[in-house]
């Protein structure tokens, strides 16, 4: 009796795999709506696209015509063109006055804020723009629309992919480090300024009261920039998504994190359970350098050489006020 079960069973598993192996789903990649931010943001984000694009998703774009780093013509992407009447010049010129006024000293940074702050506002506005056309251009709105894509992958800087995710109700993934002048920390963890020191502030997780005080001061000075900034974005919200929204709940929302962080690099800090800490992601195996270079290096001899990088925007630093 033992063998005709096992026989029946035999049979059995074999008309369930055929089954299977005929009606079971095809496997295949995702399709991604992709808003990244440009600069340092888009080196990293670069990175994933890559990995994202050797596992055979297919990666929509959108881009800015003001994009430095985001390549119109891509093997990894197709884009979306989002026209824009910035040039970005006006960044170069700002980054060479910042330079200046932090080598100078508080009163040349007094001096410039109110440039400092039209540049902000050029920045938002610019942004803004984007939202706008995107919005407006019903053409493109149906276009997003019937691509039926499954996840948007965006920047947690940014703000036009928050909005479009809402309004396509589309899984939310966030490549972040900053959300304006904060730590992304900040908008989905409680975050204690009693022992997290904010960025820029220098401090550690260890501060006496003095320095906590200071810590709090750093801390109005980045959410003077939320108020200053958000209500104009959540605006928009309200009038393009249906029932409205707000960018802050959107992001609290979002499906998962990837932070540009470890804690290796970080004081302690409560976080949530969809961050995934990916810093470091970039790293590659070492290579051999360049014949030139490695001649350069061993021509140090044992004092060795130190590297110093500028950072995604070196083009248009003023490397001679540095020099000084
Ligand atoms: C971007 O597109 C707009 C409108 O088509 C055009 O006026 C502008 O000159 C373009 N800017 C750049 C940097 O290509
Ligand atoms: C609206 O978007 C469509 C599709 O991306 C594009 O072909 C068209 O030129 C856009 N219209 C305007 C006015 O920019």
């Amino acid at each position: 009796m033992g063998n005709t079960s096992w026989i029946d069973l035999k049979g059995s598993y074999f008309i369930i795999s055929v089954f299977l192996v005929c009606f079971a789903p095809a496997c295949d990649g995702g399709n991604i709506l992709v808003c990244p931010l440009d600069g340092s943001h888009f080196t990293n984000m670069k990175v994933l696209l890559e990995e994202l694009h050797s596992h055979g998703h297919k990666l929509t774009l959108m881009r800015s015509n003001h994009s430095w780093y985001i390549e119109e013509q891509s093997h990894l992407y197709s884009t979306i063109h989002i026209p824009s009447k910035f040039d970005l010049k006006f960044f170069g010129v700002f980054l060479e006055k910042q330079l200046q006024a932090q080598i100078e000293g508080l009163a040349s940074l007094l001096f410039f804020a109110p440039e400092f702050i039209s540049l902000f506002k050029n920045i938002h506005q610019m942004w803004q723009d984007d939202i706008h056309y995107v919005f407006n251009n019903k053409t493109l709105l149906k276009e997003l629309k019937d691509a039926k894509y499954d996840l948007m992958l965006t920047d947690s800087g940014g703000t036009l992919g928050l909005i479009l995710a809402k309004y396509l109700n589309l899984p939310l993934v966030l490549n972040a480090r900053w959300f304006n002048a904060l730590d992304s920390h900040f908008v989905f963890a409680p975050s204690p300024v009693s022992y997290i020191p904010v960025t820029g502030s220098g401090f550690t997780d260890k501060m006496d009261f003095f320095q906590r005080v200071q810590n709090v001061i750093h801390l109005s000075f980045a959410l003077a920039h939320e108020y200053l900034v958000i209500p104009g974005y959540n605006a928009l919200c309200e009038k393009y998504v249906q029932d409205g929204c707000d960018i802050a709940s959107i992001m609290q929302d979002a499906d998962i994190w990837l932070f540009r962080s470890d804690f290796v690099f970080d004081f302690p800090r409560p976080t949530m359970p969809n961050v995934v800490y990916i810093g470091g992601f970039q790293c590659k195996p070492a290579q051999p350098l360049p014949a030139e270079l490695e001649d350069f290096v061993q021509s140090a001899g044992e004092h060795g050489v130190i590297i110093m990088t500028m950072g995604s925007l070196s083009t248009d630093y003023p490397v001679h006020s540095l020099m000084k």
